[in-house]
């Protein structure tokens, strides 16, 4: 394998062919897999316009924020483009235990040649910036605010990085590269649905140069991605199932911003019921396991008359006759 750190991406591709989408544009690419490059997930179904903007994330070194719903597929679609370009990529989650020194580092006693030592152990940040790194800043939005300042000083296209303690600054490697994912675009959970959702600082949201949006599929393209995910169910019955099963998720979203519930089901809960669907060979037992049970009580009643309409079939009986377990 080349020496992750000498590596730069000089490998020209297609887009139409790399990603299936319909476009002219080419991009740089890394020749070959080194150590970090995710996993290429052939299932994976390439959103256009999310695509495009982490493609110029990686092309051309812009800083690029994914804002959507749970379970959208804004982590993966970042890991997804990264394994397609042989770039490697690492997820940090900023989640309320993550501190400035795990980021940035700090000094740790070793034992050297029998003597205990105090070495500076770098902390993640100085690690990636120094490498052909995506760093993808996972659920950014719950990040603490001294994570956040941090962060900040990075997100300039140059930024470099001081560790102060250490007398040193970083500048990046030219094939450094910054990404987001985030619920809330940064004022905080104003839907009552992500609870721990920071407010965040505008002069650091300011510095994304790039902000996608990732939310629910047309119909169709959520049917494609689950019969992708879930190929047992990948034929004409199948298919029309899948359809039901995602009309269900839809009523369950305008349900949601009306107001009638307080819960929805995202792409990833469908895919969920789906997979439960082979397990239990009955999609109303599968649907209250994977998603019924976890609304309300009150508001299942509602649930169920979503179940109803879609699958011509009540919620609550053809559960209880569901008595085999493949
Ligand atoms: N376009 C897609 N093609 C195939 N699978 C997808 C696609 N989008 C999402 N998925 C699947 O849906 C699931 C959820 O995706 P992911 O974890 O990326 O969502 P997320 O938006 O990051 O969610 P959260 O906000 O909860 O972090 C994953 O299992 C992923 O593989
Ligand atoms: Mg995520």
């Amino acid at each position: 394998m080349p020496e992750m750190t000498t590596a730069a991406p000089s490998h020209l591709v297609s887009v139409r062919e790399l990603f299936g989408l319909d476009t002219d544009l080419t991009v740089r690419a890394f020749r070959e897999p080194v150590d970090h490059v995710p996993d290429i997930d052939p299932a994976y179904r390439f959103d256009h316009a999310v695509t495009t903007a982490l493609l110029a994330g990686f092309g051309r070194n812009r800083r690029v924020m994914v804002q959507g719903l749970h379970g959208t597929g804004k982590s993966t679609h970042i890991e997804q483009v990264a394994a397609r370009l042989n770039w490697p990529c690492v997820r940090v989650n900023l989640d309320g235990h993550l501190s400035r020194l795990d980021l940035i580092g700090r000094d740790a006693v070793v034992l050297r040649e029998g003597k205990q030592v105090t070495e500076f152990q770098e902390g993640i940040l100085p690690w990636a910036l120094q490498r052909p790194v995506a760093l993808i800043l996972d659920e950014y939005d719950a990040g603490r605010p001294d994570v956040m300042f941090v962060i900040q000083r990075i997100l300039e296209r140059d930024g470099k990085l001081t560790l102060l303690d250490q007398n040193r600054v970083l500048s990046p490697h030219p094939a450094f590269r910054l990404f987001a994912t985030a619920n809330t675009v940064g004022l905080g959970n104003l839907n009552g649905l992500y609870h721990g959702a920071q407010r965040l600082n505008h002069a650091q949201i300011d510095r994304w140069n790039i902000v996608a949006t990732l939310d629910h599929l047309p119909a169709e393209q959520e049917i494609d991605i689950v019969a992708a995910r879930v190929p047992s169910l990948d034929d004409p019955v199948g298919r029309e199932l899948i359809g039901s099963m995602v009309a269900v998720a839809n009523l369950t979203r305008n349900g949601f911003r009306v107001g009638d519930l307080s819960t929805l089901m995202s792409p990833r809960t469908v895919i969920t019921w789906a997979e439960n669907i082979e397990i239990f060979r009955d999609p109303a037992l599968a649907f209250r396991l994977s998603f019924v049970n976890k609304c309300d009580e009150a508001e299942r009643p509602i649930v169920a008359e979503y179940f109803q309409r879609c699958f011509d079939a009540e919620l609550d009986r053809s559960a209880m006759l569901a008595t085999s377990v493949a």
